[in-house]
């Protein structure tokens, strides 16, 4: 039973025989600009579902419990189902992208401690920048759970540097959504891949994420698929 039950930019999620189970599956396009610009990557979706599996295999491992439940195939993986909470949440080691337009950060600039972010997640509005009061009006999460969410994007910030350090990577900045299981329990959800990072060569600079595509350096495929080896290699 596989009833389709939400269809995003860059994933579809079906229904399958239990509840509380989704399938997710991870679609060879890619987007920028809000769905504006638009094309198809073959081959991206084996990466991100695979990258995405193998960084929550991990997180868990380090103790951060998320949606993730198994792989299922090359381009599909098994979640549990939650109530997602419409919020980016973005953690900064380096500045990139959206600040430096906004704030004029120069890129590279180093957070210490990392800068936590939060979006409002809608398209409508162009997804915009939130803080704790609008957040709690607006009954998107509660006091203790902003503080929960933190510590979690923290948390993962510090698992994520550990897997990318000795990929010889820097983690410039990512970008991670949480949801509520049905006893109100937070869960990391979504997805953490090239699409949701910025990861730079430590030593040369070069991009493996979205910014090959945002900024049309290269293939996006190509650079997905060597930080997939890369993460391999380390185990
Ligand atoms: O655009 P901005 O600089 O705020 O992005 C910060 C990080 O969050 C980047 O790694 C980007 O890929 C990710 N991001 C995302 N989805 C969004 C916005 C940002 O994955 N809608």
């Amino acid at each position: 039973m596989t009833t389709l039950l939400y269809e995003g930019k860059s994933k579809r999620m079906y229904e399958t025989g239990d509840p509380f189970v989704l399938k997710v599956e991870y679609k060879d396009e890619v987007t920028a600009k809000n769905g504006s610009r638009h094309d198809f990557a073959p081959g991206k979706g084996r990466l991100n579902n695979l990258i995405t599996s193998n960084i929550f295999e991990r997180l868990e491992a380090a103790g951060i419990p998320s949606h993730f439940i198994e792989t299922t195939s090359e381009t599909t993986q098994l979640v549990r189902r939650v109530d997602m909470i419409p919020m980016e949440i973005v953690v900064r080691n380096l500045a990139a992208g959206d600040i430096t337009k906004r704030l004029g950060f120069k890129k590279g600039e180093e957070f210490a401690p990392p800068l936590i972010e939060f979006f409002l997640k809608d398209d409508a509005l162009h997804d915009p920048l939130i803080n704790r009061a609008h957040a709690i009006h607006m009954k998107l999460a509660t006091h203790d759970e902003i503080d929960e969410l933190k510590k979690r994007a923290n948390q993962i910030n510090v698992a994520l540097l550990d897997i990318m350090e000795p990929m010889g990577l820097k983690l410039a900045d990512f970008k991670i959504e949480f949801g509520r299981d049905r006893k109100g329990n937070i869960l990391l959800a979504d997805e953490i891949s090239p699409d949701t990072c910025r990861i730079w060569d430590a030593a040369t600079g070069e991009n493996f994420d979205k910014d090959v595509y945002r900024e049309s350096t290269g293939s996006i495929v190509d650079a997905y698929q060597k930080f997939y080896e890369k993460m391999e290699e380390i185990k």
